[in-house]
């Protein structure tokens, strides 16, 4: 069993590494690339790999969002402008926001069924308006949206693994980081990591090593210089989480990975993750278990130390304000 793959944004600094990594994944027979630039001679570089993925690239005359989505199994969206010094998630919100609806809308009507994994920031915002045009079209399900936090948690695998000073550990380190994608709401559980951090370790080099984590992209976007934000290790990061997706829809089961999704009242464990946090939010980054459908189940987000409760109730009020912005973008009334 194999899946076609859509990139949406395939032509820009994360697009072209993460549409290299999916042509190189076996799970993927088909590879669409749209973008409005430059898709065709993308597509044509990675049509000469030697792996069995056919990869075509498309542009927005013809229908070309609408031919790039027929069919398509999964849909990554890191379209939209980066961050740039003295730029904020809140200034990408201005621009971003209307190109992730107008390719949620795309995807609404030409790939309902799809699973869509959004990377285009303030994912806190752009994870909602997805969701919006979703419903406004009539096609939502919870379980087949995703806001793309896989990079949080690289980040904290490799920034354990420098503390433990063996990076051949990192990718096998097993820590969850939930909340958000942006600052503050994202909560690194380091308390939970399979690979402790030592003990005795400091509670000021914690919270600086927590501070790491959130502002991760702070650091890339400065060595960077006005050459824009994370790219490669996002487009890294943006494969794995992919790849996990397409492992479950294929049937494996047993894959959990923390992702920003809408915690729903059905039994899918929303409902848990909101007592746990103790707050009425309708969007988190939690433990998901993923499956043929998307979401299997939304995980406890497990014993928590005082500080990572404290992490929490600071995440809460900014991650509500991000949530509705993105929500009163498509549905002003509510
Ligand atoms: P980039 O500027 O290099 O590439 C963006 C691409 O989107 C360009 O090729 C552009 O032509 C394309 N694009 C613009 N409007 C479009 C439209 N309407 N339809 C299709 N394609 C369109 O930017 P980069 O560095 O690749 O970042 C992309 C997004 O990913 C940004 O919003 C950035 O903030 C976000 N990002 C998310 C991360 C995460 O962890 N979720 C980490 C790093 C970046």
């Amino acid at each position: 069993m194999s899946f076609k793959a859509v990139v949406l944004g395939a032509a820009g600094g994360i697009g072209q590494p993460l549409s290299l990594l999916l042509k190189a994944n076996p799970l993927v027979k088909e590879l669409a690339l749209y973008d409005i630039v430059n898709t065709p001679g993308v597509a044509a570089d990675l049509s000469h790999i030697s792996t069995p993925a056919k990869v075509v690239g498309y542009l927005p005359p013809d229908d070309g969002l609408k031919k790039a989505l027929a069919g398509a199994d999964i849909v990554v969206i890191p379209a939209g402008v980066p961050r740039k010094p003295g730029v904020t998630y809140d200034d990408l919100f201005k621009i971003n926001a209307g190109i992730v609806r107008d390719l949620a809308t795309g995807i609404a009507t030409a790939a309902p069924k799809a699973a869509v994994l959004v990377i285009s920031n303030p994912v806190n915002s752009t994870v909602p308006i997805v969701v919006e045009v979703f419903k406004k079209h009539g096609v939502f399900d919870p379980k087949k949206i995703f806001g793309v936090t896989t990079l949080d948690v690289v980040r904290a695998q490799t920034f354990i693994a420098e503390v433990l000073g063996d990076l051949s550990l990192s990718s096998s380190i097993n820590v969850p980081v939930v909340g958000g994608h942006s600052g503050v709401t994202i909560v690194p559980l380091f308390s939970q990591s399979s690979h402790p951090l030592p003990s005795g370790y400091a509670t000021s080099d914690l919270e600086a090593l927590t501070k790491r984590v959130q502002f991760g992209g702070d650091e890339v976007v400065k060595a960077k210089d006005g050459a824009g934000s994370a790219t490669l290790s996002m487009a890294y990061a943006g494969a794995e989480f992919a790849e996990k997706v397409l492992r479950a829809l294929k049937g494996e089961k047993g894959i959990v990975a923390p992702t920003f999704v809408h915690l729903t009242s059905d039994k899918s464990g929303g409902e848990t993750v909101k007592k746990e946090i103790g707050k009425e939010i309708d969007y988190f980054s939690a433990p998901v278990e993923l499956g043929p459908q998307g979401v299997a189940k939304i995980l406890s987000l497990g014993k928590l130390t005082d500080s990572e409760k404290a992490l929490i109730d600071a995440a809460v009020p900014e991650l509500v304000i991000n949530i509705e912005k993105g929500v009163s973008f498509i549905a002003p009334s509510k």
